[in-house]
């Protein structure tokens, strides 16, 4: 690299010392023309917490603007986004305690509060894009993704269960079923399973690459999902999630995702990976989502309100550079704030 200081001028090649990088930044109109991202309502998928009751909406204090809604109350919010331009919505069910245990049975159950939420909103949004969640933490006693066999987390047992689950979410009336739980093997398992059901056209959008992270706490506030305090069990979610120390290892388990039979592969979380997401791009040609998660939600918001940075910048400049690194969607809690931004 020619530096220009310590080149005497009558060296430099004509080339670089007419080469001004500034031309194209001069007026507005000169930077739009050579754009190379642009950030539309078409790159969202909203992720939505679902609760049981009627007409009741709870505030979740680590995620401003962000709530937990009665069904009716969702539809109506379904309604609205869908008329923003968001055209997919990400689904959480806040699950009674009464209603878990250790097998997450409850997931599957045909008239559980995730299929009546499924169907209603296909009922009034039909052409909403529907990604249900894959996985028992919101189910479990122990708030994990698996079923717990004698004190480990049951990688092939999981996997059946999931396997109805997400049957249960397709006869419903799911387009695409979202499994963020890192059992190994569940793609194909669930492709499996769907296929032999009937539902050739229910996509996969497979969570491949998912960290153990520190960025999901105000998600497992929302949904009280976190691994519970017991002895016998896992603390945290190291033996399925993966290390943040290593990027070589989410080549290899987005390989094995698209041989299993993924539609889209996910990243997850957002902004503090977006090497992975990077690195991801240059090797596969499907689909990647990105997870923007709660905890990356969460501060931006904190910063803002205390005016230490400027919301509406902040997350358009945000959600472009996880577009830039190579996402081709980003499920975002910010999505209808960016929506109304966008649409001006
Ligand atoms: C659980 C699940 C998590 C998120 C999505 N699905 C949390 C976890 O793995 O513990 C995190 C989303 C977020 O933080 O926004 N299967």
């Amino acid at each position: 690299m020619i530096k220009f200081a310590s080149v005497k001028s009558n060296t430099i090649p004509l080339m670089i010392i007419y080469s001004r990088n500034r031309r194209l930044r001069t007026n507005a109109a000169i930077r739009a023309l050579v754009q190379e991202t642009i950030l539309t309502t078409n790159d969202f998928v909203m992720p939505i917490f679902v609760m049981e009751g009627e007409n009741k909406q709870e505030a979740i204090a680590s995620m401003p603007g962000i709530y937990r809604r009665s069904l009716d109350l969702t539809v109506k919010e379904c309604k609205e986004l869908f008329s923003l331009g968001v055209k997919a919505v990400n689904l959480y069910m806040k699950v009674s305690e009464n209603l878990k245990d250790n097998r997450g049975t409850e997931s599957w159950n045909k008239n559980g509060l995730m299929q009546n939420t499924i169907k209603a909103i296909k009922d009034a949004v039909p052409e909403m894009i529907i990604m249900p969640d894959v996985a028992l933490d919101p189910y479990s006693i122990y708030g994990h993704d698996g079923i717990i066999t004698n004190g480990k987390v049951d990688n092939d047992a999981t996997n059946d269960a999931l396997v109805k689950m997400s049957v249960s979410h397709a006869e419903a009336g799911a387009d695409i079923v979202a499994p963020s739980d890192m059992m190994d093997g569940r793609v194909a398992a669930i492709r499996t399973g769907l296929e032999e059901s009937g539902f050739t056209d229910v996509g996969i959008v497979s969570y491949a690459a998912k960290y153990a992270s520190s960025f999901y706490g105000p998600f497992r506030s929302a949904l009280d999902s976190a691994p519970v305090d017991n002895q016998e069990i896992p603390k945290d979610k190291k033996t399925y999630q993966m290390d943040f120390h290593n990027s070589r290892e989410a080549i290899d388990e987005v390989l094995k995702d698209v041989a299993e039979g993924a539609d889209i592969i996910m990243i997850k979380p957002g902004m503090p990976y977006l090497d992975i997401v990077a690195k991801v791009r240059d090797v596969i040609d499907l689909p990647i989502a990105v997870y923007n998660v709660s905890g990356e939600y969460a501060m931006l918001k904190a910063a803002a309100q205390n005016g230490w940075l400027d919301n509406d910048k902040a997350i358009i400049e945000s959600l472009t550079c996880i577009k830039r690194a190579g996402a081709d969607m980003i499920f975002t809690y910010a999505a209808k704030e960016a929506a109304i931004l966008l649409n001006g």
